[in-house]
């Protein structure tokens, strides 16, 4: 793999899950691992100054089977992206991630996320620093602007400065952040979208890969954008409706792969892990939270979700809590008429 290519596959477009802080942990990138083999995975965000001075192997550590994985980092001071960086190939994550997007004000008063969208020279000069420092590729994931920000004029020098750095694979989520009123969840809801402010980059810069991201639901949806662009990304609709991620390695990834059949098989994929995981001291609940969305919008969603919520957060609480689900599901999968919940 050449520096900063994305990865490369079929049909030379990429899939993403979002890093989503407080979502995308270890055990929930294995639950997706599960349902799709090639998406690119990425983790929460993690400070430069946390992989500093805090404790690496909780904070980077990571299955070898989530690969192909990247690491999203959080940051603004050259030298100390560029060791984070290093920790982070040192620890065997395929690419590192700048988050230039995220509006929180914890993270605006660090100086990084969407407030570098109004430096683009010391985002260049972080980059820079970034992929002295490591071999594998550095991207960087960014909105369309911040606040009064002309969209197109300073987005478009954002981007060129940016990729003077020789960092060529931007991950856009194609709306502003308002960095003064709105929370980060309003952020992710109330600036408008604009798609084809990221079409036309692509357009205008066709060297670079372009990952479009922000409000994409399905894989109809996904699929629609990849003419316009090298790849898409998807936080909350795989998080909430992970089933979807089902038939990305056939339909992005032209895999001739047998998907998996059902959610349920999706139940006995985990199980492995989670004995390996409880065996370990891990309480059921914080992987089964990440799979309270399985069933989503299928027969037996809500029972799911009720059996997960009130019996894996029981101490002690085993595989048979999922076994007992499964087992009820597939009992009424069995019943005839069954309506989807
Ligand atoms: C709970 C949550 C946590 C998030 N944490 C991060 C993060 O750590 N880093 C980041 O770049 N974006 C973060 N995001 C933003 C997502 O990566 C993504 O850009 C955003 O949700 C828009 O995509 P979507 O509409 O497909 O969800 C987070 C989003 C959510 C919902």
């Amino acid at each position: 793999m050449t520096n900063n290519s994305p990865r490369s596959v079929a049909r030379g477009k990429v899939f993403a899950v979002a890093p989503m802080m407080d979502w995308t942990d270890r055990h929930c990138r294995m639950f997706h691992r599960q349902i799709t083999r090639h998406a690119l995975l990425y983790t929460e965000m993690v400070t430069a100054m946390a992989i500093r001075h805090g404790d690496r192997q909780r904070l980077l550590g990571f299955d070898q089977r989530e690969q192909p994985l990247a690491l999203q980092i959080g940051g603004s001071e050259p030298a100390s992206l560029a060791e984070a960086s290093r920790w982070g190939e040192d620890f065997g994550y395929g690419e590192i991630n700048l988050n230039v997007g995220c509006p929180s004000d914890r993270v605006q008063e660090g100086r990084f996320g969407a407030c570098l969208m109004a430096e683009p020279a010391l985002v260049r000069d972080c980059i820079g620093a970034m992929r002295d420092a490591v071999s594998v590729p550095v991207t960087v994931k960014c909105r369309i602007g911040i606040d009064d920000q002309d969209d197109e004029e300073d987005f478009d020098r954002f981007i060129e400065t940016v990729s003077q750095s020789g960092c060529t694979t931007f991950i856009v989520h194609a709306r502003k952040a308002w960095l003064k009123g709105l929370s980060p969840k309003e952020n992710r809801d109330i600036p408008p979208l604009n798609y084809h402010r990221v079409y036309r980059l692509k357009q205008n810069r066709p060297g670079l890969n372009i990952i479009i991201n922000g409000g994409i639901n399905t894989l109809d949806e996904a699929e629609a954008h990849l003419p316009h662009v090298d790849g898409v990304m998807l936080g909350r609709a795989a998080y909430h409706t992970p089933w979807i991620l089902n038939e990305v390695d056939r339909r992005i990834y032209g895999c001739t792969d047998e998907p998996a059949a059902s959610p349920l098989e999706i139940v006995e994929r985990m199980k492995p892990y989670i004995s390996e995981q409880l065996a370990r001291g891990v309480w059921l609940q914080h992987i089964t939270r990440h799979m309270m969305g399985l069933f989503s919008g299928l027969p037996g969603g809500r029972l799911w979700r009720r059996v997960l919520s009130e019996q894996a957060c029981r101490p002690g609480a085993g595989l048979d809590v999922l076994e007992r689900a499964a087992a009820e599901i597939a009992s009424r999968l069995q019943a005839p008429a069954l309506a989807a919940e």
